[in-house]
């Protein structure tokens, strides 16, 4: 059924998370669902700005209609993801249809954010949708900041008990060191725990989120590069420290660059084996099942969240 993310991160709390995958078409979605259904999985289906635009929201709420028709017993929230502006997430509610959005000032000052996410919590709240706010900033390896002022761009603990209690979001996303896309880090991995926990201990039992969660698992680099693709340098978050931080109060793991590397990857690998094949679905058929046992992976292994 669809369902908010509420009563999904209350359950999950300190334990495992819930995966919110990015769905921009019927094959990633099928993929995700067929995932949610054999591993008895909540699921949240998240929804950008470039997907609304992409394949027209309306295509992209149908999809999910059937979705929920296909899969009755998974509990499924459908959340905008990365909102930014009050006109989007009015418009996301008050199609009926959304259970969650996220309004994401973090590029702003603070006292901007504040009052730009109280607005979405004042406007959503009243028409029973949840509010995902965001503190600190994501920046990657591209972004040119250099390793002495990467701190800064992190959520500070302080703040975010303020940003909290000022703005009644829902949960929040932190900025702890990951980052959007595919280059996440040069040289070694590293998250700040320390401050993982610092936030979570301020804020007791209230949800947090991750964004830039992907691995960029190499078998999907390497079959991408094998196969005419050229992704150099990629490198992404460790399972093991996504897995830790799921005990650490992060309830939601955002995931988008994972799915498109397992798609790609598939499709690549299809073309280069099988030049001679034209038909979508030869390909896209692959690509839909190597999302399938991607989700199921992270449910089971990573996440902890199948049987749930
Ligand atoms: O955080 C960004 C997500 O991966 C969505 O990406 O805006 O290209 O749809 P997108
Ligand atoms: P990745 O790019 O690591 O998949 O992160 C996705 C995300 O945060 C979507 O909001
Ligand atoms: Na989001
Ligand atoms: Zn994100």
């Amino acid at each position: 059924p669809l369902v908010s993310s509420k009563g999904m991160f209350e359950k999950a709390y300190g334990k495992y998370a819930i995966g919110a995958f990015n769905v921009n078409n019927m094959e990633i979605l099928q993929g995700v669902i067929e995932a949610a259904k054999e591993e008895r999985a909540p699921v949240i289906l998240q929804i950008s700005a470039g997907a609304r635009k992409y394949a027209k929201q309306v295509y992209l709420i149908k999809l999910i209609q059937a979705a929920l028709e296909d899969a009755p017993d998974i509990p499924i929230c459908v959340h905008l993801d990365h909102g930014d502006s009050f006109e989007l997430c009015k418009a996301v509610i008050d199609t009926g249809f959304f259970t969650s959005v996220m309004i994401d000032g973090s590029h702003l000052p603070f006292e901007e954010n504040v009052k730009l996410t109280k607005q979405v919590v004042d406007y959503a709240h009243p028409r029973g949708v949840v509010v995902e706010g965001e503190l600190g900033r994501l920046v990657g390896i591209e972004e040119h900041v250099v390793v002495s002022e990467r701190e800064a761009f992190m959520t500070d603990s302080d703040k975010a008990v303020e940003f909290v209690e000022r703005t009644n979001v829902d949960s929040l996303a932190i900025a702890i060191g990951t980052s959007h896309g595919a280059y996440k880090f040069k040289g070694e991995a590293k998250l700040d725990f320390d401050r993982l926990r610092e936030i979570a201990n301020r804020l007791p039992n209230f949800p947090l989120v991750l964004h830039g969660a992907s691995s960029v698992l190499p078998e999907f680099v390497e079959k991408i590069n094998k196969y005419g693709g050229k992704v150099e340098g990629a490198q992404g978050v460790p399972e093991d420290m996504i897995r830790k931080a799921t005990t650490m109060g992060i309830c939601k793991v955002n995931i988008d660059t994972d799915l498109r590397l397992a798609m790609t990857a598939t499709i690549r690998e299809v073309f280069a084996l099988h030049p001679e094949e034209f038909d979508p679905r030869k390909y896209l058929g692959p690509a839909r099942e190597a999302i399938k046992q991607l989700v199921k992976h992270k449910m089971r292994n990573v996440l902890g969240c199948s049987g749930q």
